[in-house]
């Protein structure tokens, strides 16, 4: 068979990154390999998002620089996934005819039968069809091979779509209704990526806390519970919590589940109870800050992030006082802060009140900063402490080579359990055989912290366990003061 080259750009959230992981798994028995490069490429895939009017614009932008290179090459085959396939279906084909097919966010399993139709008869195609219940829900089972990404942290998605209905939000209509996978078969992936190096999984959904309810399969936490007896998987993260939802057994999963990191992400959005209500949040301010006053005396360690947007119809001043004023309650170790921007289905685009991009923007900023501020106050509290770190690849000065002379050996990076971003060197300036690997579990001492990351030092040298660097039991992770080993 033909070696054929995949190129994919992917915007949005980590389910469009999961979902264009599927995309390259599945068109592997047809002969592609992933490549870096789009010039070169046979077939190139844009997974799409539409959350915010930016990232759809991004989309068609650089759908549209894709012309170029099709007058090039015009063999080459275009395709379009994600969000904005499924919202916009054959309009997109219409609006750029140098495209070939769109595949909506139901369609993923269908994709390789897709490419397979348009190699052979070069027809553009348009498949949206979200009829199809479980079809490409179920990722494709195709063990990792070594083209795949080598990373040691992987998300998986647990369930696809959403059942509620935030009056800002494009999820529902684009990703369908809430729908949960088997438990067996998240187990089954799982297990295949720890076998394949992977130590870290993310577990994904619009809004976790609900897994299986509908399905009656099992709760979210006795999910947790299940994953975590995986031998060799050293973490487990998930994301999102719709704080709504967020039931006690979660929170006491915590302290169960040695796994669990130390870092839940509640999206507020607003500080406004009025805001809030007519955001069709379900919860108000006080709910909301309780549960994070019970995290927080349960477990002081845990970090807090946030989403948060600004400008929503009708904002007031006072309206955005209040959000603020949360911000600075909370002190969250990390926050992510929007724009509202109108979307096509989501009731608010109908709602009076329109704030000014002007004030929006004032407003944003001001969240930046005073997310900013918390963040790196956070930070510096671990200046002189020693930190847990999975080790997930070289840092990004590293893969740049704009290192500065001064910094002793490769520097890598890696994250603390409550998920800040750690970048470390051993300290004795050997470049090449500094004993530290993917996926390895190490002790780092904190020397600097900044707003977005924290720098230091290895401080346990690094064992080898029979010459494999993943060989780390979980079991010696109990107490979160896990692993050191001599060499
Ligand atoms: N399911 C997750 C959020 C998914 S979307 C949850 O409920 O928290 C990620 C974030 O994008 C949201 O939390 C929200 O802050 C932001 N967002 C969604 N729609 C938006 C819109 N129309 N304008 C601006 N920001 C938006
Ligand atoms: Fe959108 Fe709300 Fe669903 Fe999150 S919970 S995806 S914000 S509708
Ligand atoms: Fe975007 Fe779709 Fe994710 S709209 S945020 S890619 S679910």
């Amino acid at each position: 068979m033909d070696t054929k080259l995949l190129y994919i750009d992917t915007i949005g959230c980590q389910m469009n990154v999961y979902d264009s992981e599927q995309f390259a798994k599945g068109l592997r028995p047809l002969g592609y390999t992933l490549t870096s490069s789009l010039d070169t490429a046979d077939l190139v895939i844009v997974n799409t998002c539409s959350i915010r009017e930016k990232a759809q614009q991004k989309a068609f932008s650089f759908l549209g620089r894709l012309a170029t290179l099709k007058r090039k090459n015009p063999d080459l085959i275009i395709g379009v996934g994600g969000c904005v396939a499924q919202q916009e279906g054959g309009r997109i084909l219409e609006r750029m005819p140098h495209l070939d097919f769109v595949f909506g966010t139901h369609a993923v399993g269908r994709l390789p039968k897709i490419v397979k139709e348009i190699e052979l008869k070069r027809q553009s195609f348009v498949d949206i069809d979200n009829s199809g219940g479980m079809d490409g829900l179920e990722p494709i089972a195709v063990m990792p091979s070594a083209e795949d990404n080598q990373s040691p942290i992987r998300f998986v998605t647990i369930m696809r779509g959403c059942d509620n209905h935030c009056t800002y939000c494009v999820v529902p209509h684009v990703r369908g209704r809430e729908v949960s996978r088997n438990p067996e078969n998240i187990l089954k992936e799982i297990r295949n990526l720890v076998k394949s190096g992977v130590r870290e999984i993310t577990l994904l959904g619009q809004n976790v806390n609900s897994f299986g309810k509908k399905e009656g399969s099992c709760s979210f936490p006795e999910l947790l519970f299940q994953i975590h007896d995986i031998e060799d998987l050293l973490r487990i993260r998930f994301t999102t919590s719709h704080p709504k939802d967020l039931s006690r057994n979660l929170i006491d999963a915590f302290s169960d589940l040695d796994k669990l990191c130390r870092h839940i992400h509640l999206p507020v959005q607003s500080g406004s109870n009025l805001i809030l209500r007519r955001m069709n949040r379900k919860y108000k301010r006080e709910e909301y800050l309780e549960k994070v006053d019970r995290l927080h005396s349960i477990y002081p360690d845990i970090a807090i992030s946030t989403d948060i947007i600004v400008g929503f119809p009708g904002e007031t001043p006072e309206d955005f006082d209040r959000t603020l004023d949360l911000i600075k309650q909370v002190e969250y170790d990390n926050l992510f802060a929007f724009k509202y921007s109108d979307r096509s289905h989501a009731p608010a685009t109908g709602y009076p009140g329109k704030v000014s991009e002007l004030v929006k923007k004032e407003r944003l900023e001001a969240v930046l900063d005073l997310g900013k501020k918390y963040a790196a106050k956070k930070n510096r509290t671990l200046i002189g402490s020693t930190e847990l770190i999975l080790v997930e690849g070289f840092s990004k000065k590293q893969r740049k080579s704009v290192l500065d002379r001064k910094i002793n050996g490769r520097q890598w990076s890696g994250r603390t359990s409550t998920n800040k971003i750690v970048n470390f060197t051993n300290g004795r300036g050997s470049e090449s055989n500094d004993g530290i690997s993917k996926g390895q579990m190490i002790r780092v001492q904190i020397d600097k912290a900044s707003v977005h990351s924290l720098s230091g030092t290895v401080k346990d040298s690094i064992s080898h366990a029979a010459g494999n660097p993943l060989r780390l039991s979980a079991g010696s992770l109990k107490g979160g003061e896990s692993y050191v080993a001599q060499s």
